[in-house]
Formats: C-alpha cells, structure tokens, sequence
C-alpha cells in the first residue's frame, strides 16, 4: 500500500472497512424494505448469490434462440406450478414408485423445457450450491422467457422455498379446455384474482399451441362461437391426430394481441379462450386488450406478479431442493 506512515494506512484501512460495512448494512436496510406482505424479497439473493438473475437470463436467452418455441412452455409450467400447492415447483418432481406426481398427469403431460430448467439449475448449484430453489427458478424462467418474446418486463420477488407434495390428483384443479367464462372466474376467483386478472393471464395464449385432443370437442356440434372458416383449419389439423398442433394464433413465438384480435373475430382455439369474448362478464376486457396491446401488457405484467406469489412457501415451510426432479 502506498500510504506512510503507517498510522495513517491504518486510518485508511478502518475508514475502508467502515464504508464496506456501511455499504452492505444499507443493502440490507434496503432489500429489508422491499419485504413485500409476503415476506418475499427482491434482493434476496442479493449477499447469498449475486449472479442469480444473469445466469436465469442468459440461459433462458440461450435456449429460447435455439428453439423459440420453448417460451410458451416455460410460461405454462410456471402457471400449472402456481395454480397447484402454490408456486413451490411441485410440477417438476418426478413420480417414484409409491408417488405419482404432478407432472405425469394427463394435464401436464405437454409441458415442455424442464431441461432449461435443470441447465439453470446445475450452474446455480455450482456458483452458490443450495441457495436459490426451484421455485424460484421456474418464475425467474418464465419471466424471462415472456420477455424474450416481445412480451413486457417485470420483476418478481424471490425466496420461494420448494415443496415436498406433488400428486397427481392435485391437478384436478388446473382449468379445463372446456370451461366457460363461469367457471373461469370462480376458479381464479378461489385464488384472489379478479376476471380481469383472469383475461389478462390467458393472453399467455399469445404463445405456443394446443394439440387436438384439447379442442376436438368443438368439431362434433355446431359451435355458434365458432367462425366457419376456422372451424375448417381446426379440422384440418385434428385429421393429423390427437397430438397435431394448432397455434394458438398467427404469431406463436411472438408476445403480443394477436390472441385477443382473434377472439373478436371467433377465431379462438379452446372454448375456454373463446367464451372470454362470447360471455358479457368479459367481452369489454378482451375489446380493449385487442384495440390496445400496450393496456393488455400491463395488466398482464401485474397479474403474473399477482400469480408469482402465490401461495408460496416460506422460511422452514419449505426446503431448497438440491435437485429439482425429487425431494431432499
Ligand atoms: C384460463 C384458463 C386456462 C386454460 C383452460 C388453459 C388450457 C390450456 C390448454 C388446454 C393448452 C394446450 C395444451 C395441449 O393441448 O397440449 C394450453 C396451452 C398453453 N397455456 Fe394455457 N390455459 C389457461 C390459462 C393459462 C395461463 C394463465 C397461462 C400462463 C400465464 C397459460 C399458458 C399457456 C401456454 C403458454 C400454452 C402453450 C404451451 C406450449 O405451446 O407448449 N395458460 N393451455
């Protein structure tokens, strides 16, 4: 060190040390104030692992440039992680012989990118082993993903802890393909959000595909909700098989309002989709997002902070699954 004498290197060490120390209790003082009701924390891995958020990013960033595709699967599993015991990453434990979990239910059976999942995964627990939790990681993916398509930015609390319950009988409380707008809205209703949340949080449509076996059953009535031409492209599809693909709308990889242009006009692919525009509980909701892509962006940013948190589990009523596939 280039200081003499040596009592004022001394005074300048104690002086360095005080700042740093200044510097750290004030990132804790002012992670401590961004302590949502929940308990969840921006900062939280702030001290513990400070690379968490590039490392989420950069590999999201890296498989969705190898296949775009996967942005929709990413934002759906966060969805069917959330609406089932919470956002705890239960939808990623694999089944063992006495335990059939989540992810094997015919629900979830077209989930896709767990293996972005597990890439993020093995380089946190290189970097800060048994720090950041699945949970997390699956919220910080989807978040990324939505922006990486064109979708609006946002961040998320962290400090989920992961959970040691997956069934597959849980998963009798995703919405089914068929619903309407009834029965929409009591279901999300039953977890704290509104109609208008609900709307929002299905423009997540505005990505990826259902398969046949999802909408077929609009094909074998007359469906007045049901534009005629589409009604022949849905066939065209379904004569593929179960498993053939109908995007969703005319952009799939692309974030925007395309979904909700294509309600208006009775172009949706689910009933579930459709009946947002065809009930009057919802109509003026999808009217707007449609005319206004920038309002729909909003609420959706809002409501999938809304669905990041919900139900989580905090503290000592979770752990940090060491891998994501099974419980400690
Ligand atoms: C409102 C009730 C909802 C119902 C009934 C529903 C139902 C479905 C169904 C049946 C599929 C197609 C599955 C298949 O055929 O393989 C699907 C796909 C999808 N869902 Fe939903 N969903 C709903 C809400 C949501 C929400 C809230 C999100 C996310 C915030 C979401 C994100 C997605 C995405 C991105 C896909 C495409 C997946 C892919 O291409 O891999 N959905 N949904």
């Amino acid at each position: 060190m280039l200081c003499k004498p040596p009592l004022k290197c001394l005074k300048i060490v104690i002086m360095a040390n005080l700042l740093t120390m200044f510097f750290v209790m004030e990132m804790i003082i002012v992670s401590g104030l961004s302590f949502g009701a929940s308990g969840l924390n921006m900062n939280y891995y702030l001290l513990s692992c400070p690379f968490v958020e590039p490392v989420v990013k950069n590999t999201v960033n890296r498989a969705l440039q190898d296949d775009p595709t996967l942005a929709a699967g990413l934002v759906r599993m966060h969805f069917h992680d959330c609406f089932i015991e919470g956002c705890d990453g239960s939808v990623l434990i694999d089944s063992t012989k006495d335990n059939t979990a989540e992810k094997d239910s015919p629900a979830n059976l077209s989930l896709r990118g767990y293996e972005v999942i597990d890439d993020i995964k093995e380089e946190l627990e290189n970097q800060c082993p048994g720090v950041v939790s699945c949970a997390d990681i699956v919220a910080m993916a989807a978040r990324d993903a939505v922006f990486f398509a064109g979708g609006p930015v946002y961040d998320i609390p962290k400090g989920r802890k992961d959970g040691t319950r997956s069934k597959i009988e849980d998963t009798i409380n995703l919405p089914a393909p068929f619903f309407n707008a009834s029965e929409l809205i009591k279901m999300f209703g039953q977890r704290g959000f509104s109609a208008r949340d609900m709307v929002a949080l299905s423009g997540a449509h505005t990505l990826g595909v259902a398969r046949c076996s999802s909408f077929k059953h609009r094909l074998t009535q007359v469906d007045p909700t049901l534009d005629s031409e589409f009604a022949k492209t849905l066939s065209k599809t379904c004569s593929a098989g179960d498993t053939a693909e109908q995007p969703f709308d005319s952009t799939r990889n692309d974030f925007d309002n395309e979904y909700f242009n294509d309600l208006v006009s009775n172009n949706g692919v689910l009933t579930s989709d459709q009946t947002l525009y065809n009930s009057p509980q919802t109509r003026n909701i999808v009217n707007a997002y449609a005319m206004n892509q920038a309002l729909f962006f909003l609420d959706f940013q809002q409501a999938m902070v809304k669905m990041s948190m919900l139900d989580v589990k905090e503290g000592f009523k979770g752990e940090v699954r060491k891998n994501c596939h099974k419980i400690n």
